[in-house]
């Protein structure tokens, strides 16, 4: 048996949170690895949603949840996450929570300069506006205030002071107010002895569980397509999302990730700026919007809809990592007459079967598609494979295909129980 990581493949939000909670029954742990509260993932079990942004999935199944060193922690955000699942049953205690003491944290001058960043950029890159990205640029330039130096207020004013050095310019640039040291002093210390519980060590605690023989499950954010090196830069997020981030991320052996699942929605959606081939800006991008209620989980913003892109998915299971794939909102597509699927891309006549580096060629390709019959039963709710329509297998079979990965999961509706596996993604292979 071996772990598993699960990771998007398209641009977010393509049911990953669904799928780690339907995986986290089998698992004894679940492990978030980068990314913040930009994330929304959402589980849906009977007539209960939870919305979840910085605590891993496994919370609702009660699984002992781990936040990782590749994680940024906007600790009030957290506060205010325990305090809202809390208030929906769900207990998220020290006993059940690990906060890596090495992650660094999202401060609300991060926050500011995200959205100062956004308002005066004449390219917007549409990010959450939740500090994610000036956060990492903090870790990566060694002035970060990390989540352990809460239990170390001497030295504190320190590091406040190296940060601000540094913010201030920019905030000045900005024509903002400076932050005073002593305010985020203040701020800092009210929030120590609240998060300061949670503190623990996520490379110890995967240790220890690995040597124990249990079963870790590795929760990705985003999806690859935002991924810092491999997504559609510069519209992408701060960190990679690529299944190799997990061990970095978390501090375990790349050996022990396990088997890599790329969450793939049957057609494609995305939110923010940025290329995207195969968008429709009609009634049919519409009406795939309106049938997978397609807004944003975290800031509520109309996501945008188009056909699957097997091109890009096939690339992304390459760049990601991915040993198979979890095919969701299959049932959206239900009563379509036909689906399309891009196959290759023209650019200057020529055809591609893969996506350039470069975003201005990005954002000039046209999509080859191929089209199949739809089908009028429906997958809503199907729990088997049997249940399906003949037609609705084979585009299922088709998308596999073409992207060269075996699908391992169906998902064919909100609910936790609406899925349908093939390939046992915690069996080795
Ligand atoms: P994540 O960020 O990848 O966890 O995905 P989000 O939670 O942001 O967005 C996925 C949305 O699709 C959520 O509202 C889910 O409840 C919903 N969803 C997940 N799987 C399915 C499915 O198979 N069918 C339908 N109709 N909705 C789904
Ligand atoms: P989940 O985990 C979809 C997008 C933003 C923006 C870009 C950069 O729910 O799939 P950031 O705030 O990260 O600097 O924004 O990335 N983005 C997401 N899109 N799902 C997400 O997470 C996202 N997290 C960030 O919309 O385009
Ligand atoms: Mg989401």
């Amino acid at each position: 048996m071996s772990n598993v990581t699960v990771i998007g493949a398209q641009w977010g939000d393509e049911g990953k949170g669904k799928i780690i909670d339907w995986l986290s029954n089998r698992a004894d742990m679940v492990v978030r690895f980068q990314g913040g509260n930009n994330a929304g993932h959402t589980i849906v079990v009977g007539d209960k949603t939870y919305k979840l942004s910085l605590l891993p999935s496994g919370v609702v199944q009660g699984k002992r949840s781990i936040i990782g060193n590749g994680v940024v922690v906007d600790p009030w955000s957290l506060l205010e996450e325990i305090a809202k699942v809390g208030a929906a049953g769900l207990s998220v205690t020290p006993d059940l929570l690990v906060l890596a003491e090495n992650a660094c944290l999202v401060l609300p001058l991060h926050r500011e300069l995200d959205a100062l960043r956004e308002e005066a950029s004449s390219q917007k890159i549409g990010t959450t506006k939740r500090g994610i990205g000036p956060t990492y640029e903090d870790k990566v330039g060694r002035r970060a205030i990390r989540a352990i130096d809460l239990k170390d207020p001497a030295s504190l004013p320190g590091k406040i002071e190296r940060l601000l050095a540094h913010h201030n310019v920019l905030r000045r640039g900005f024509g903002a107010a400076e932050v005073d040291a002593g305010a985020l002093l203040k701020l800092l210390n009210e929030i120590a002895p609240k998060i300061a519980p949670f503190l623990g060590s996520s490379w110890r605690e995967l240790d220890a569980a690995r040597k124990a023989g249990k079963r870790i499950l590795f929760e990705g954010a985003q999806a690859v397509l935002l991924d810092i090196d491999h997504g559609t830069y510069p519209f992408v997020t701060s960190s990679n999302t690529v299944a190799g981030q997990a061990a970095a991320g978390a501090g375990v052996s790349p050996r022990a990730i396990g088997t890599v699942l790329g969450i793939v929605k049957s057609y494609t959606t995305r939110v923010g700026e940025g290329p995207f081939p195969t968008e429709l800006k009609d009634a049919t991008g519409e009406k795939l919007g309106e049938r997978g209620h397609e807004f944003g989980t975290v800031t509520g913003r109309k996501r945008r809809c188009g056909w699957f892109d097997a091109v890009l998915v096939r690339q992304t299971c390459v760049t990601g990592g991915v040993d198979g794939i979890t095919l969701t909102k299959l049932d959206v597509l239900d009563g379509f007459d036909e689906i399309k699927i891009c196959v290759a891309y023209e650019l200057d006549g020529q055809t591609l079967d893969y996506l350039p580096a470069d975003a201005n060629l990005q954002a000039r390709l046209t999509p080859v598609y191929e089209t199949l019959e739809g089908w009028k039963d429906t997958t809503a709710g199907a729990r088997s494979w049997a249940q399906l329509p003949a037609n609705a297998i084979k585009y299922v079979k088709r998308v596999e295909e073409l992207i060269g990965a075996p699908v391992a999961l169906l998902s064919t509706s909100p609910d936790r129980d609406d899925t349908i596996m093939v390939q046992d993604p915690f069996v080795d292979r």
